[in-house]
């Protein structure tokens, strides 16, 4: 762990201020955005954005413009002291950390970014206006921060979606580089949302990574209509009960639809409400073209 922390940012000017002199010094940035509450799998962006970049930047702030009316806006989890800790043993130099009123000063929004076509599907359905509140805070910090790269999860494979086509659409000046799924031992995907569940369903939790699996199976054994594939995710979650099936899918990787039969790349994603706590995951398989005979 570096002797000292990360140092703290909260206003726009001051973060410019800094990063300003750094690039004019030829310093290359890296971004990590986030909403706090760090595990692992925010650490490993951090580390790989630390890897790449003369300077590191990740952001904390809890995006109103992404929840929904009755979501978990005012109980997301928050804590400052153990972040910077964390922000500082992954190699972040700079942590900004606004108000609500520093990032909108003028109240709501006018101004929104949508991602039409990517944004309605799967977390879209449920959660209509989350994408573009994502998309619209995204933008937004890689105009305060003007990253040369930034830094998202394959954990929520559908926002790294909607931001790589934002990035290519506005022209954003920004490399976009997705990273793996930082995994539990017992393979729960990380989520500061795992903090909500209670031991019993801690242990139910597990059924997002196993449907997945199962998902998995159901492809290398030659399933090629993706509703077969659906059918043996959505099995194994309505084999738990204390777990509700939002969707369970297997979709194109690229364009997140999905195809009547499957291709040599599928993306499977699966969210489901264990308790009140709604989490996500999702994986890739490749499938082997077949062997020329004779071919060794
Ligand atoms: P948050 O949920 O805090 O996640 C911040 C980043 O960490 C995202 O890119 C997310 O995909 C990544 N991440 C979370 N869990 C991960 C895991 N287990 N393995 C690998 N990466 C993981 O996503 C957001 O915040 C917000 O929507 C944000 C992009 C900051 C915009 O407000």
């Amino acid at each position: 762990m570096p002797e000292h922390g990360p140092t703290i940012v909260t206003t726009i000017t001051g973060l410019r201020a800094d990063l300003g002199e750094r690039r004019r010094s030829g310093q290359q940035i890296g971004f990590v955005p986030t909403m706090g509450y760090l595990h692992d799998g925010h650490g490993s962006l951090m580390r790989a954005a630390a890897d790449d970049n003369d300077a590191t930047v990740a952001s904390i702030f809890v995006n109103p413009l992404q929840f929904g009316a009755g979501e978990d806006l005012d109980s997301y989890p928050r804590d400052l002291e153990r972040d910077a800790a964390v922000a500082a043993a992954n190699g972040v130099d700079l942590l900004f950390t606004p108000t609500v009123e520093e990032m909108y000063p003028k109240g709501p929004v006018l101004t929104s970014v949508t991602v039409a076509g990517l944004s309605e599907r799967w977390d879209g359905a449920s959660r209509p206006t989350h994408f573009a509140g994502v998309a619209t805070v995204v933008s937004k910090l890689f105009n305060i921060v003007g990253p040369c790269r930034a830094y998202f999860g394959e954990k929520d494979y559908q926002q790294l979606a909607v931001i790589r086509r934002m990035t290519a659409d506005l022209s954003i000046p920004v490399e976009v580089i997705g990273c793996p799924i930082v995994r539990e031992p017992d393979g729960l995907a990380m989520s500061s949302r795992n903090v909500y569940l209670d031991p019993a369903q801690r242990a139910a939790a597990t059924v997002l990574r196993r449907a997945l699996d199962a998902g998995e199976a159901a492809v290398a054994a030659g399933a090629s209509d993706p509703a077969d594939v659906d059918a043996s995710m959505a099995a194994v979650v309505g084999a738990e009960p204390l777990a509700e099936l939002d969707y369970a899918a297997a979709v194109d990787p690229d364009t997140l639809t999905q195809p009547e039969r499957l291709g040599p790349r599928v993306r499977l994603l699966i969210a489901a409400r264990v308790g009140a706590t709604r989490l996500i995951d999702n994986a890739g398989v490749e499938i082997e073209a077949p062997q020329p005979i004779g071919a060794s």
